[in-house]
């Protein structure tokens, strides 16, 4: 169980139980494949989901793994909701509180953001991306597809590729890979990537092949044109022919390398379509296994509720 009422990042989480969440997402990915029964933990509960960015995977994955696990769920569809009258995150929370909601599931432009909910309503409050700061649940579910393809991670290279600067995906890796083992490296223009990051733990580059040289794990990582005020590269063609990923760099990572990209993914620009195409590429499998991931979390969270 995960003693916890949220779970807001994965720099708050121990190892403990980052496994815990892992090793539960194992034994539930039978039910995403149509292998197992559907299970009823959390009969009785309900979930909601609220968006103000937008999402395909994060969302659906919630949904369907809380109905997978027996709740009601619904989406507050925020672009149609009284947010758009001015209503404060502080007050819709409230709002949901008062219906008797058990799960929030929030992804918002401002990092700190499913914090502040999570202080304000008694419901359980899941982080699904805030800002440039994490985004703990897709991170999960990389770490369970490092874990099922390799079955650990000490001493694994994980060599993450992109807009690192922008990136909460790369945060939320580095917090936890580090903390499992792993030796992770951030590759990027110099305008997308912190040398400050070295801080917690990972080698920091700009040369792209240096950086895949001898990675068990690549990641790429989506251009957030949406985030950034412009002028960080001169234009997506050349950012693509310098550091978008193909067969040729690929060459440089270990013959048994695994690419990984947390997805929406700019065919073309951060991965050519042949190489995510190809037998290497994870991508699909993350997509499955981040249903597994969102089950695991809203049933460890329950017991946790229901042992408190
Ligand atoms: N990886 C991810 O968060 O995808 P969505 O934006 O589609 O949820």
């Amino acid at each position: 169980m995960l003693r916890r009422k949220d779970l807001l990042g994965i720099r708050d989480l121990s190892v403990n139980e980052i496994m815990t969440i892992l090793q539960t997402a194992e034994s539930m990915k039978g039910i995403v494949t149509g292998e197992a029964a559907k299970l009823e933990v959390l009969k009785g509960r309900s979930a909601v989901t609220l968006f103000y960015e937008n999402s395909t995977r994060t969302r659906m994955a919630f949904t369907m793994a809380g109905t997978y696990l027996g709740a009601h769920v619904a989406d507050l569809g925020v672009a149609s909701s009284s947010v758009q009258k001015g209503e404060s995150l502080v007050d819709t929370g409230i709002t949901l509180d008062s219906m008797g909601i058990d799960y929030m599931i929030m992804r918002h432009g401002m990092s700190g953001a499913a914090h502040l909910l999570a202080k304000n309503v008694k419901a359980s409050v899941i982080n699904a991306g805030d800002g440039a700061n994490e985004h703990p649940t897709q991170a999960l579910l990389d770490f369970y597809t490092i874990y099922e393809k390799k079955g650990g991670f000490k001493n694994l290279k994980v060599t993450i590729v992109g807009d690192i600067a922008h990136s909460r995906v790369a945060r939320s890796n580095v917090f936890g890979l580090t903390q499992l083992g792993a030796q992770v490296t951030l590759a990027g223009p110099g305008t997308l990537t912190a040398k400050s990051m070295e801080k917690l733990g990972c080698t920091v580059m700009t040369d792209v092949k240096a950086a895949v040289k001898d990675a068990d794990i690549v990641m790429a990582l989506r251009i957030q044109l949406e985030r950034q005020k412009g002028g960080l590269f001169p234009n997506l063609r050349e950012y693509s022919q310098i550091y978008g990923l193909n067969k040729e760099i690929f060459e440089y990572a270990k013959p048994d390398a695994l690419l990984m990209h947390p997805a929406p993914v700019n065919r073309g620009v951060e991965l050519t379509p042949e190489l995510m195409d190809s037998k290497v590429s994870v991508i699909d499998e993350q997509v499955t296994n981040g249903v597994a991931v969102r089950m695991a979390i809203l049933a460890l969270l329950q017991e946790g509720r229901e042992n408190a």
